[in-house]
């Protein structure tokens, strides 16, 4: 039987595709588990994946190599997707489509799947991966071509001798890794209804935060956070660290409604406490870092990274335009940052750097003061001008109603 490799989370989907992939397609299925982080399925992924029927089932472990190369790399780019999604689901797929293909090169496979529908933006990145890295593989989506309900899943499962507890379906639909929580349907299909707290897992709400604040100080190297406190810390332990702080203090939750690539406007509610607190942190220290010109075309490359991000084109050579683009505007992005966390929000208090474009000398009021102010007046005389002159020819006449306070014009 020809070899196929399966994203396999676990979970009744991609269990119910293993069987379907066997059975009705005469593949031997080999189930690649990829933990990002934060699955649940996790312990039971191997038993049930034989159980199944998957010739083999291969766990691999990819948390580190998921903070290092695709959450950090987004981090010191700033990218979040509509300004506020930072892309933990967007940012797994490409790295599972690697690994999916490596696997199937391993294996001798000559197909690979996926468990993602026919509605979603995982779909796309999935397989504008794969077949970018690997052109002729057979890529196959099972629950895109063959949907099945929950319970018709149950069924097919039972018939063919697998009698798995399933428990509860759960109220939402749930994404989780290291970089972020994402839930989606059921009561949140309705934009105008609050998100019931049943809808959070990572943060408490700010009402159940301690009102007493925590301090926190992050240190960065060259846009990337090394330390906590001083303490150095590896990448993945840093996030599951900040995860559970920020959780604690009930920051990072998001309700968004998003634009999928696929045209459809969805709710989203995200938790991400690592990811917001180390963006707003990497946001203070650029502030302090680059200059203004620096900071405003890295806002404009930031939303271009996040939609090629989300749009499922990290493997392409607009990609590595960027990354070089982002790796050079973070040569001088080194320094320390503290922020308070208090009922749901993290604060950036104060921020250092060695090579500060903050200048005291510059900035003060008082005597210490370096800024020569009558050099202002020139300055202002020519900044003026274009204005000055403007204002002898054009500023006439007709006005829109909602300037004729605003800005009078002189009579035409
Ligand atoms: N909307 C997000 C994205 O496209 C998250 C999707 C996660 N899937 C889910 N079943 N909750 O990246």
């Amino acid at each position: 039987m020809p070899k196929l490799i399966l994203a396999y989370s676990g979970g009744l989907d991609t269990t119910t595709a293993i069987k379907w992939l066997t059975v009705e397609q005469g593949y031997d299925v080999v189930a690649l588990n990829i933990d990002v982080g934060k699955s649940r399925e996790q312990p039971v992924v191997e038993s049930r994946g034989m159980a199944a029927g998957a010739v083999k089932v291969r766990i691999i472990d990819a948390r580190e190599d998921f903070v290092r190369y695709f959450a950090f790399p987004a981090l010191a780019a700033g990218a979040l997707y509509q300004d506020t999604y930072p892309l933990a689901t967007a940012l797994a797929r490409p790295l599972m489509a690697k690994l999916l293909v490596d696997v199937a090169h391993e294996e001798h496979a000559s197909a690979v799947a996926h468990g993602c529908t026919g509605k979603g933006n995982d779909q796309v990145r999935f397989d504008v991966g794969i077949m970018t890295l690997d052109p002729s593989l057979q890529i196959v989506a099972p629950t895109r071509e063959n949907a099945m309900a929950r319970e018709v899943q149950i069924d097919y499962l039972r018939k063919h001798g697998i009698d798995i507890p399933w428990g509860d379906k759960g109220p939402f639909s749930i994404d989780e890794n290291i970089w972020g929580r994402s839930a989606e349907a059921g009561v949140l299909e309705d934009p105008w209804q609050e998100p019931p707290p049943e809808a959070y897992e990572w943060t408490r709400s700010p009402e159940e935060a301690p009102a007493e604040p925590a301090y926190l100080e992050i240190a960065y190297q060259h846009g990337l956070p090394i330390s906590i406190g001083g303490q150095a810390m590896e990448p993945v332990a840093m996030v599951e660290y900040l995860n559970d702080l920020g959780g604690r203090y009930g920051v990072g939750r998001i309700d968004h409604i998003e634009d999928r690539l696929v045209g459809i406007k969805s709710r989203e509610i995200y938790e991400a406490p690592a990811a917001t607190i180390l963006h707003q942190a990497h946001r203070a220290l650029e502030a302090m870092t680059l200059s203004k010109q620096q900071i405003r075309l890295k806002k404009l490359i930031a939303t271009e990274y996040a939609e090629l991000i989300y749009n499922g084109l990290w493997f392409s050579g607009h990609h590595q335009d960027i990354a070089a683009y982002v790796a050079s505007t973070q040569r001088h992005v080194t320094g320390a940052i503290r922020l308070r966390l208090q009922r749901g929000q993290a604060t950036v208090v104060s921020r250092k750097a060695d090579e500060s474009l903050y200048d005291r000398g510059l900035a003060t009021y008082d005597a210490s003061d370096t800024y020569d102010q009558s050099a202002a007046v020139g300055f202002i005389n020519i900044w003026g001008l274009q204005t000055r002159v403007q204002a002898r020819t054009q500023l006439l006449g007709e006005l829109p109603e909602t300037l004729k306070i605003a800005m009078p014009g002189r009579e035409a």
